[in-house]
């Protein structure tokens, strides 16, 4: 039963001090003993926003940049409903909930649903199971979800805690990407000219691009994280940047990372953070037992190996600000006093050994509470090469991608291609004829030095391919990465599940001596994993999830040009075993 609002002052206390607290507006419901049921109500809509000295009317949810925090428990249900009032399509993914039978609400276009038409609304229904620590949602059709982002807090449940010191605070940290020009304009202009996309502008904390870009940013742009001496803050650090993976670093302070896309890890301390585009991780930042005012600089700029192509290479910068003192008339807040600050020494931008070390370090939290469940026997093995190539360019046209040809992106030389119509409809309704085949190649068809010299031809096919997977069957996926046009890191997401990371290295997998050294004990569960520039990582998944499943490289651009695929979980024997029917409101296309 859903309480009205004007119930809800009593009900906050009794229950949920700390969601209310932030989030006023949203109602509760018991649900179970388990937990309770929180509705949103999201209104996509157009709002002026400035940055760098130029307004533009971006995409938001409900007005806000970046949009709206989701505060949960585990176990919760959220009742999302999202209103379209923009004249583009929408659709929003929740990036790293695991929505075990609940893939009608996944989100990306045309794999799961087709999506909100202008002035349509669909609700987004799941619950959060297993689950502890930070994911996020964005939009996930065309690039809206450039601005259209946010945070998703998932606490522990009633009565339980987390595995490491209570934080003092908690405290979102999102990076984003910052675009003078509309990004609907840059991709489609990529796309019809086969080039490589226009840079971003800049890079954002929570939204601002801080003061190192020219004299234009405001100091009202600058991300400014307030704390006090001697206390333990909890930072919920996302990557939603479009294409770039980044370094964070605060001078003189380190971090313990204590989780990776909403699961427990092993605590490991650090002075430089590395997150590709779609990771999460929860760090805790201890500030030191300061007497007197002060302020740190925190940056981020980019990891990048990419030898096609350019980048945004510049650095969004912040301030950790501790005030002690009450009288602070000697802490003016100017551009100048922030740039005057020691820039944290970040890593190189090619710094592929940081890169592998960093990886290697996360590990499972592994205890009677967390257990690993990582498959130990293997069913279905696949071997995808993942990486850049191109398509010819079609007759009276010029293009300016590689020698003249346009770039293309795919998986074991396919580029897919979206369909017009949701994929999950089809595989439900048992209509795939037409639209797509379960021929999705195990391994690459025409094998070759992966990192090495490329081949001559280096163009891809196309097709919507997927892999019928049956259900409750073990996967074991290695993804490697090729040298085609360019090495690069390319972050693998998959929906659906969560894979344990078992292994990783650089040059070609070999198959005979690479498995005796997969770490099957304390392997790190997550969503998104980079598959190293010139290397390869292994991952292990159980097909427990019923549903159609998108999984592509989380760097926008490689999915815009076709590195994604799909895999259809089919339905288990029992009753709870099922995709349960589509709901009614399920957008058409
Ligand atoms: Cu965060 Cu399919 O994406």
């Amino acid at each position: 039963m859903a309480l009205s609002s004007t119930f809800l002052p009593t009900f906050v206390f009794l229950t949920c001090y700390l969601c209310l607290l932030m989030y006023p507006h949203i109602t509760l419901a018991k649900h179970g003993s388990t937990g309770v049921t929180r509705h949103y109500e999201f209104n996509i809509r157009m709002q002026n926003a400035t940055r760098l000295c130029q307004s533009k009317s971006i995409i938001t949810v409900n007005g806000k940049f970046p949009g709206p925090r989701i505060i949960a428990r585990e176990g919760d249900r959220l009742v999302i409903k999202v209103v379209n009032h923009v004249s583009n399509n929408i659709s929003i993914h929740w990036h790293g909930i695991r929505q075990l039978r609940s893939g009608w609400a996944d989100g990306p276009a045309y794999i799961t649903q087709c999506p909100i038409q202008t002035g349509q609304s669909y609700v987004y229904n799941f619950t959060i199971i297993g689950q502890t620590g930070t994911l996020w949602y964005h939009a996930h059709v065309s690039w809206i979800r450039a601005t259209l982002y946010g945070a998703i807090v998932i606490l522990p449940r009633h009565n339980t805690s987390y595995p490491f010191v209570k934080p003092y605070k908690e405290v979102p940290i999102i990076f984003g990407e910052w675009w003078n020009n509309d990004t609907e304009a840059v991709i489609n202009q990529a796309i019809q000219t086969g080039a490589g996309p226009n840079n971003s502008d800049a890079y954002t904390i929570n939204g601002l691009p801080g003061p190192l870009y020219n004299n234009c940013s405001s100091p009202k742009e600058t991300f400014r994280l307030k704390v006090k001496p001697g206390k333990t803050y909890l930072l919920r650090i996302i990557n939603a940047a479009l294409n770039d993976e980044l370094f964070f670093k605060i001078t003189n302070h380190t971090f313990t990372i204590v989780d990776a896309d909403a699961s427990y890890v092993k605590p490991f301390e650090t002075d430089t953070i590395y997150i590709t585009p779609g990771q999460t991780s929860n760090v805790l930042l201890k500030t030191k037992n300061l007497k007197s005012n002060a302020r740190f600089m925190m940056a981020a700029r980019p990891y990048s190996t990419a030898a096609a192509g350019t980048f945004d290479n510049t650095t969004v910068a912040g301030v950790l600000e501790y005030v002690i003192n009450s009288d602070t008339s000697t802490m003016s807040f100017s551009n100048t006093s922030i740039k005057g600050l020691t820039l944290p020494p970040l890593p190189a931008i090619n710094a592929t050994s940081y890169v592998a070390n960093w990886t290697n370090k996360f590990r499972s939290l592994g205890n009677s509470q967390f257990l690993v469940n990582v498959p130990k026997t293997v069913q279905n093995r696949y071997f995808f090469a993942v990486g850049l190539g191109n398509d010819p360019c079609p007759k009276n046209q010029t293009c300016q991608g590689p020698n003249g040809t346009k770039f293309a992106a795919s998986i074991n030389n396919i580029s897919f291609t979206l369909p017009t119509t949701a994929l999950l409809q089809a595989q439900y309704f048992g209509k795939s004829n037409g639209l797509f085949t379960a021929n999705f190649p195990t391994a690459p068809l025409n094998p070759f030095n992966y990192t090495g010299t490329p081949p001559n031809n280096t163009q891809v096919s196309h097709g919507t391919k997927l892999v019928v997977l049956p259900y409750n069957t073990t996967v074991e996926l290695v993804l490697q990465g090729t040298s085609i046009l360019s090495a690069e890191n390319h972050p693998l997401h998959l929906h659906g599940f969560n894979f344990y990371v078992v292994g990783q290295g650089t040059g070609n997998f070999n198959s005979a001596t690479d498995p005796a050294n997969f770490n099957l004990v304390d392997p790190v569960e997550r969503n998104t994993v980079g598959v190293p520039s010139g290397g390869w990582v292994a991952v292990r998944f159980r097909a427990d999830n019923p549903g159609v499943w998108f999984m592509h490289c989380h760097i926008e651009i490689h999915l815009s040009w076709g590195l994604r695929m799909a895999w259809a979980v089919m339905d288990g024997k029992l009753p709870n075993q099922k995709l349960p029917p589509p709901p009614s409101d399920l957008p058409k296309c």
